[in-house]
């Protein structure tokens, strides 16, 4: 089973992308690319990051009608990145079609799902969303329907990866984000694990933005990211 510490490379250009990754020589690490740096730079940004060696992981969370979700997925399947997501409030017809599309080039990236995001509180799904069960329920229920629906894994928090597990299975993969050393800012995170927690709540991918790309010497707090994380330096 492949486990690994995914970075949040959020920044708002190429420039200050690279400038960030270009320190990492001997070692690659996997990538997230999220909206604001796609939207900025546009495609070119997944095969300059790709060319350099490193694995992606594109979190556009797509949410549409299941033809277009099936074609977007086809471009993206076109730029060859390792990792891509949907939204699961998109339905299992839309998850199902977004692996069509993300397969349609022969190959088998890993195609996960965002269950509620974490800015979603209990008030804000029964108010407005008029969704009435407990939050934890909708996040298993919709992990349940990634699966149904043919996907590899979600994200969730690091302490909902066991449950994941048990009701998905051990193999369904667990993204999860939320991740702080011991004694550091949370910033606007609010449940947030470390990296050896993360560990033995069974999390599969550590999702780290701030921790890494703000630290005076990112490519050490890389490393102990690894180090802590996988139980083993790289
Ligand atoms: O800087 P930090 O470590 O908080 O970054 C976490 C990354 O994971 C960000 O890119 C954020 O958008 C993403 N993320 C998250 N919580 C989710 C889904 C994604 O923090 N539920």
């Amino acid at each position: 089973m492949s486990k690994d510490v995914i970075i949040a490379c959020d920044f708002p250009s190429a420039e200050e992308t690279f400038r960030f990754l270009d320190p990492f020589t001997g070692q690659k690490p996997f990538v997230k690319i999220g909206m604001e740096l796609f939207y900025a730079e546009g495609p070119s940004i997944v095969r300059e990051i790709k060319k350099r060696g490193h694995k992606i992981f594109l979190d556009l969370k797509l949410h549409d009608i299941p033809n277009t979700v099936k074609r977007a997925m086809a471009c993206l399947a076109d730029l060859q990145v390792d990792m891509t997501n949907v939204h699961a409030a998109g339905g299992i017809k839309m998850m199902a079609a977004g692996k069509e599309g993300l397969e349609s080039r022969g190959g088998s990236p890993l195609l996960i799902a965002v269950t509620q995001l974490t800015s979603t509180s209990q008030e804000t799904m029964e108010k407005e969303l008029l969704i009435d069960h407990p939050l934890p329920e909708v996040v298993t229920q919709y992990a349940k329907n990634a699966k149904a629906a043919g996907l590899g894994g979600v994200v969730c928090s690091p302490l909902e990866a066991g449950k994941i597990h048990r009701a998905c299975g051990r193999d369904f993969m667990t993204i999860t984000p939320g991740i702080r050393f011991e004694n550091s800012a949370a910033d606007d995170q609010t449940r947030i694990t470390t990296p050896a927690k993360a560990r033995i709540l069974g999390s599969d991918y550590i999702v780290v933005g701030r921790p890494i790309t703000q630290a005076d010497n990112p490519v050490e707090a890389y490393q102990r990211c690894v180090r802590d994380f996988l139980g083993t330096a790289r």
